[in-house]
């Protein structure tokens, strides 16, 4: 499969309908992905990022029906995490002399991932590369998310390859903004932000705001996974700047993992105290045994608070919702509240060590938490509405 993108542009990658678990099992994928290598022609032709090694073969045959794979001058690498850079290899092996272009960091984590001494030309932000007519100027972008990454622009045709920047995990038969359901762009879109460029926010600020005082024309972003953004593609780019700057909705999310139902009938009580307090915040309950991880990182994402809730185990909390926090403090939430709660029998030390895990992962707690005795009672059910209550006036 190819589709033009400009004239002499063309998507050149892989749809993933497949795919339901990307980096391993960490991310769930429910509407697939795809890998995005454009091939770029003018008087000297470009190739750039290829794709997840499973494909190379499929990849570079088709990449041989569109063009003389000998015809290619330049292999331009914008990321080295294999999704990108899994195909090169299968490529370089028809190529092995052809120059791949990429960061000083590229060359690393390329030459870690393969082991071969391909023939690299380290690029860094500001530096062309004349395609004749056209040309290519790189914008690295360390730790976006990599210290490798980079962006790549084309001019004349004005286009952004952002690689992971601005990219969605959707296989889709319309690959462009404007032809896809909105919610479900979206959706996809700010859940791969929440779920993997939250901890650089203050660099996603700083790199947007540097490549939009270059004023550069922009007639499309091209990402590495997803749709392409040719209808106002800067709108992804304002909707960045919103993410980054610590971002949140009217929401609260309560989530919790549960034993005998206790903690469950706490989390409902609670919620019910929330509204009861604030009708219009939105209330979303989740128990984390049962609920995509990465869906519910979402959900904490567009919270201005959330709760936390486990009964005591073994002195402790259950595993769910360990691996949760585990999760959430790597993502360096910032400016959101939080509270805990939970059952217990004899020890009850669950609630503590939410409050102190949660503070550790950068949310404000507010309280002790509410530790309900064994099942809760009439009178620990009023206590978990007026906690909720409560938390919602805070
Ligand atoms: Fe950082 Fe899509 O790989």
């Amino acid at each position: 499969m190819k589709f033009a993108i400009a004239p002499n542009v063309h998507w050149v990658g892989k749809i993933d309908w497949e795919l339901r678990k990307f980096h391993g099992e960490e991310y769930s994928t429910h509407r697939g992905s795809s890998y995005n290598s454009y091939l770029v022609q003018d008087e000297k032709i470009a190739l750039i990022d290829t794709v997840w090694m499973p494909f190379a073969k499929e990849f570079v045959a088709n990449l041989a029906k569109v063009i003389d794979l000998n015809k290619i001058d330049y292999i331009i690498a914008n990321h080295a995490e294999m999704d990108h850079s899994g195909a090169l290899p299968e490529l370089m092996s028809h190529i092995p002399d052809k120059p791949v272009y990429c960061t000083a960091n590229g060359v690393k984590s390329l030459t870690g991932h393969y082991h071969k001494n391909w023939n690299f030309q380290v690029v860094k932000t500001g530096d062309k590369l004349s395609l004749g007519k056209k040309e290519l100027i790189f914008v690295e972008a360390m730790m976006l998310h990599w210290p490798d990454s980079m962006m790549t622009y084309l001019t004349g045709d004005a286009i952004l390859f952002s690689n992971d920047a601005f990219g969605q995990h959707i296989a889709n038969e319309h690959m462009y903004n404007d032809l896809v359901v909105q919610s479900e762009l979206f959706e996809e879109a700010t859940k791969y932000y929440a779920n993997i460029l939250t901890p650089f926010s203050p660099l996603v600020t700083k790199k947007i705001n540097e490549v939009i005082a270059l004023n550069l024309p922009l007639n499309a972003i091209c990402p590495s996974h997803g749709v392409i953004w040719r209808d106002n593609p800067l709108q992804i780019a304002q909707k960045y700047l919103q993410w980054a700057a610590d971002y949140q909705e009217n929401q609260i999310t309560i989530i919790y993992d549960t034993m005998w139902n206790g903690t469950r009938i706490m989390a409902e009580n609670i919620a019910q105290g929330i509204k009861q307090a604030d009708d219009k915040v939105t209330v979303k309950l989740y128990n984390i045994a049962r609920s995509d991880v990465n869906d519910v990182v979402t959900e904490v994402f567009k919270s201005k608070a959330i709760m936390l809730g486990s009964p005591t185990i073994n002195k402790g909390i259950l595993n769910a919702m360990a691996a949760f926090i585990d999760m959430i403090t790597g993502l360096k939430f910032k400016n959101k509240k939080a509270a805990t709660f939970g059952c217990y029998g004899w020890s009850g030390e669950a609630v503590k060590i939410l409050g102190e895990q949660l503070t550790k992962a950068g949310f404000e707690v507010t309280s002790d938490g509410l530790k309900t005795m064994w099942q809760p009672s009439e009178e620990a059910i009023k206590q978990a509405v007026d906690f909720g209550k409560q938390f919602a006036r805070k």
